[in-house]
């Protein structure tokens, strides 16, 4: 390893910060005396065509963001080196990266390596975050075959790489929603091989501050086992699968989130129903089949108005789906959650596109009398006796008759 004096530190962060190669810094282990105080994030930027610096203090709840002309900003820097603030710099060129960290002992350590993508720094200001899996290249896609060992997308897999995405564009705008926290902990239930799971985590830890905490719930050992390998292989922390039914799934600790994408049947309801019990703040679910209600349906036959579109199996196929997902919804809304139904992807690419998405808001008493009205008034109408998430919830007291 080697060792530098800090007037070369100073030096160098003085060259490469009032420079136009600088791509980004971070400087990190903050040893001053700031309150939750992480790290710092440096990038260039151009405000009214003026070049600047912003910094993005990054505390434990917040971001705090500050822009400097870099006079400022290579004094200020200076100062926080000076004082030992910090005790690892990063600097990202647009050749090279240089890497220095402070040991007490022997002072500042020095290390350089060619920047493997060279790229010139983006000036744009207040950067929309992006709302994209943009990194095929983690470990992870290519263990999960989606991807080749070069980040491409296989041909095979462009339909589920386009529902990943979506996916995430869509619950980007709720997720902006959820009130301030230190950590977000996920549950996905039913989460399969994990796409979605591994998917969400990642942008996650992309996106925000916050410690992410994913809990995939699954039935299938076979399937657990090999999403625990991958995560640990991609070295992704706090995600881990866990081997049970949803039913049973009890969370240790209180859920942020809660997830259930193609569960089947009633599975969705048993989902919804640990997200409501346990007040998660926003439930989302992308439904499956609907053979509960369409059953009940079909042995009832009610007479009503809609019996001509009921009789063609395809219809009343829809009409179950309908039917138990604008219940489903409605329920949701008993509970004070905000419920949109959006499509999750074209159904040129699967039948099971709707996804439910709920954000907690508050509960209003004179709108739960006004659903249970409905409620009562949708089941006489089709001939309905229950629909189970109804009768998970009326079980548990957490409904009214
Ligand atoms: C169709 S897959 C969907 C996987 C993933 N969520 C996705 O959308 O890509 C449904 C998964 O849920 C699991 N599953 C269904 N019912 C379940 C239950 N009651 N408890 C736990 N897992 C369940 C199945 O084993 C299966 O892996």
């Amino acid at each position: 390893m080697k060792f530098i004096q800090k007037s070369d530190v100073l030096e160098l962060l003085k060259k490469h910060v009032s420079g136009t190669e600088l791509v980004k810094a971070t400087l990190g282990s903050y040893k001053g005396a700031e309150v939750d105080l992480k790290n710092l994030y440096l990038k260039p930027v151009s405000i009214k065509n003026n070049y600047q610096i912003s910094f993005t203090y990054r505390y434990a709840r917040r971001d705090i963001v500050k822009n400097y002309d870099v006079i400022v900003a290579t004094e200020m820097l200076v100062a926080f080196c000076e004082q030992e603030e910090f005790h690892s710099i990063s600097l990202f060129l647009q050749q090279e990266n240089i890497f220095l960290q402070w040991h007490p002992k022997r002072g500042w350590s020095y290390r350089v390596e060619a920047a493997e993508n060279c790229c010139t720094p983006n000036l744009a200001h207040n950067k929309q975050k992006e709302r994209k899996i943009t990194d095929t290249k983690s470990a992870y896609w290519h263990e999960l075959r989606l991807t080749d060992t070069d980040g491409k997308v296989y041909k095979n897999a462009q339909d589920k790489w386009k529902q990943i995405n979506h996916y995430i564009e869509i619950l980007s705008s709720s997720l902006s929603e959820l009130p301030e926290s230190e950590t977000l902990r996920i549950v996905d239930m039913g989460a399969g091989k994990g796409y979605l799971t591994f998917a969400l985590h990642d942008y996650l830890m992309q996106q925000t501050t916050k410690k992410i905490e994913t809990v995939g719930v699954e039935f299938r050992k076979d399937l657990v086992d090999l999403c625990n390998q991958i995560a640990e292989k991609s070295a992704l922390t706090g995600l881990q699968f866990v081997e049970g039914t949803i039913e049973a799934y009890q969370p240790a600790v209180p859920m942020d989130i809660l997830i259930a994408l193609h569960a089947c049947d009633t599975a969705t309801d048993d989902a919804i129903y640990k997200g409501i019990q346990h007040q998660a703040n926003l439930i989302v679910v992308a439904p499956c089949c609907h053979k509960q209600v369409r059953r009940e349906l079909e042995r009832v036959k009610a007479k009503n108005e809609l019996n001509f579109m009921t009789r063609h199996g395809i219809f009343m196929e829809r009409h179950a789906e309908m039917l138990t997902d604008s219940i489903r919804a409605l329920l949701m809304e008993y509970h004070g959650y905000q419920t949109k139904v959006v499509e999750f992807i074209s159904d040129a690419h699967t039948p099971k596109n709707v996804l439910i998405v709920g954000l907690r808001k508050k509960v209003n008493p004179a709108r739960q009398k006004e659903i249970q009205a409905k409620l009562r008034e949708l089941k006489t109408f089709f001939g309905l006796e229950s629909h189970y998430l109804e009768h998970l919830l009326k079980a548990a007291n957490l409904l009214a008759d």
